[in-house]
């Protein structure tokens, strides 16, 4: 797909990978439209980017998450392509999780995405794109104390797995990013437990620039 020119909605910019995603996207001349939680990361970035459309949001408010496509194809005219790069991780044993951490994890994990996604289905352009961001796949992913993680990624796969179907006849790429570890810090502010020593994490800049390329082919 054509960037330049492209009206693109970001959701989790204020994250390191969202952030510079948003950052590449806007360098190849798309129009961008921000959603991130936290409110001063939000509008340093919006200041940085020329004062696009930035808006907070809280990914447990589901209906909230439905509406961010339609804010923003009524700020950018349109609505080219959305990109959901929102995320955390949960570490513990499956015995040592609550049922509350578990429904909170999946929820900013899997829950979130798919209502940022539910809202702009019917929103996108024909020929657009629909992205999300998972993680390696589940049969690489089974390290110990992170069962419920890698449920909830592996459930947001599958779900786009079957939108890419229904939106086939519109031509809208929908688009599973599969990140491995990454130099972000995302790791080491987990909602519940504390990480395993991790191998260093992959390059985060390199990961948003091909996250962008990947866009550009689609
Ligand atoms: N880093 C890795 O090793 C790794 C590996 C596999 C997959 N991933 C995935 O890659 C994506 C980007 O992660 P990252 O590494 O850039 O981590 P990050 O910097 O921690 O970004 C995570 C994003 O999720 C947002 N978020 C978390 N909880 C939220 C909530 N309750 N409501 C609204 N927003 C919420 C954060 O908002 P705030 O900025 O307000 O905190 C932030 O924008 C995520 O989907 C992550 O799961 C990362």
């Amino acid at each position: 797909m054509e960037l330049a020119g492209s009206r693109v909605l970001v959701v989790g910019a204020t994250g390191v990978l969202g952030g510079l995603t948003a950052c590449a996207l806007a360098e190849r001349g798309a129009q961008v439209a921000l959603a991130g939680r936290n409110p001063v990361r939000l509008a340093a970035l919006a200041r940085d980017l020329g004062a696009p459309p930035a808006r907070s949001f809280e990914a447990c408010d589901l209906d909230q998450c439905t509406s961010l496509a339609t804010w923003a194809a009524r700020m950018l005219s349109g609505l080219d392509g959305v990109l959901v790069t929102v995320g955390a991780m949960g570490f513990g044993a499956v015995e040592d999780v609550s049922n509350a951490a578990a429904e909170h994890l999946l929820t900013v994990n899997a829950l979130c995405p798919m209502a940022v996604l539910r809202g702009a289905a019917p929103v996108v352009a024909d020929k657009g794109f629909l992205l999300a961001v998972t993680g390696t796949p589940p049969e690489q992913s089974h390290i110990e104390g992170t069962a419920d993680y890698t449920a909830s990624k592996a459930a947001l796969s599958g779900w786009l797995g079957v939108l890419s179907e229904e939106l086939a006849p519109r031509s809208v790429s929908v688009l599973d990013f599969r990140v491995p570890h990454l130099d972000t810090g995302c790791a080491d502010r987990p909602l519940i437990g504390r990480p395993p020593a991790l191998p260093p994490g992959a390059d985060a800049l390199k990961t948003a620039l091909s996250l962008v390329e990947g866009i550009a082919s689609a």
